[in-house]
């Protein structure tokens, strides 16, 4: 692949961190996924979280039962991480492949997160039973004290949290998920551990937190973690650009309501799914690296969760791709990101 192409083909990309949410929403969202990708990480912090074996199961059923019959559509089930966790339903969930992995959300630190985990001292068990059985933990890696600045909250969980998690637990598989920062790319790259990944979101790559400001507020592009600095930015654009097999794509597509975005309190979340794919390729063209486009988006999320890469491939050719401006649900809609921006990428049809 050089980097005049007008047309390249890869492997069916995997989608490595994807919020479906549930009823209506599900049902109008999940085709935008299905178009591009073969198989979906699912978040489970829905309003009720995906907190057991019984309540992943029914929900892997509502997902496949929304999806278009025209995509053929995998979801890899998260188990909800909480106190009461009962580490034999992780055990027998990830054994009879249900579950992929378990999610961390610190409590507070995002949308639906209230259930999650106050102090990680309490989950050890829990910790010593994925790292025994080879279950990834996908991490929110976020301080969630109000003391400290929301532009450093990641920075200082790596320090505060996650680097004596992995001193205590070596051996325990983690994704520490959508990272924002300079600190992360490195840590993820000094450690170069088979048992350390990082996911990379489409909005990370693309902006910067002055597109937050600009020309007034943008509700639209607040998510968490928050854009950082223009610098952090390159940082993440070199670190998939360098084709590092520990960064692979996961595209935190994160449908919010527009009642909730323009709110008194706005909720925090982008939905990309329309375009996600199609923003990774303009970035990767951008940075001279369409060699590693491949192994971001098809392969080294597969080789981590220690599952086969796809089969199918898809192509994506030089042409103009207009993204919708909105999605109708009820009386209401969602907006996605870019809604009704032209990128020069577009799926072959
Ligand atoms: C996500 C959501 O809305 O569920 N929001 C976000 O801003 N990314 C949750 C998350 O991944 O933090
Ligand atoms: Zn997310």
């Amino acid at each position: 692949m050089t980097e005049t192409k007008k047309r390249i083909t890869i492997i069916k990309p995997d989608d490595c961190h994807v919020h479906l949410r549930d009823s209506e929403i599900l049902k109008k969202v999940i085709k935008y996924t299905g178009k591009f990708y073969k198989r979906a990480v699912i978040m489970p912090n829905l309003d009720d979280p995906i907190t057991n074996l019984s309540k992943a199961i029914s929900y892997r059923d509502r997902i496949l039962n929304s999806m278009h019959p025209n995509y053929i559509f995998q979801p890899l089930m998260t188990c909800y991480l909480t106190h009461s966790t009962i580490p034999k339903e992780l055990e027998i969930g990830f054994s009879k492949k249900i579950f992929i992995a378990a999610k961390l959300y610190p409590s507070y630190s995002t949308t639906n997160s209230k259930e999650g985990v106050k102090n990680i001292n309490f989950i050890t068990h829990i910790l010593e039973c994925m790292e025994k059985i080879g279950m990834p933990l996908l991490i929110h890696g976020e301080e969630t004290d109000q003391n400290i600045d929301i532009y450093d909250r990641e920075a200082v969980f790596i320090e505060n949290t996650l680097e004596p998690l992995r001193k205590k637990f070596p051996k325990l598989k983690i994704v520490l998920e959508h990272i924002t920062t300079k600190e992360s790319v490195e840590y993820v790259k000094k450690h170069n551990s088979k048992y350390l990944s990082a996911t990379i979101t489409p909005h990370h790559l693309i902006l910067n937190r002055n597109h937050m400001f600009s020309k007034g507020i943008q509700p639209y592009l607040y998510c968490l973690p928050i854009l950082k600095k223009n610098f952090h930015q390159q940082v993440l654009r070199e670190a998939i650009a360098s084709g590092d097999k520990h960064f692979f794509l996961g595209s935190d597509t994160a449908p919010h309501l527009h009642k909730n975005k323009i709110n008194f309190f706005g909720h925090a979340g982008i939905f990309n799914a329309p375009s996600s794919l199609l923003c990774y390729v303009t970035i990767f063209e951008k940075m001279n690296a369409l060699k590693h486009l491949q192994s971001f988006c098809s392969e080294n999320g597969p080789k981590f969760y220690n599952i086969p890469v796809n089969q199918e491939t898809i192509t994506l050719v030089k042409k103009p791709y207009k993204i919708l401006k909105k999605i109708s649900i009820g009386k209401d809609m969602i907006i996605p990101f870019l809604a009704g921006k032209t990128l020069n990428w577009s799926l072959e049809t």
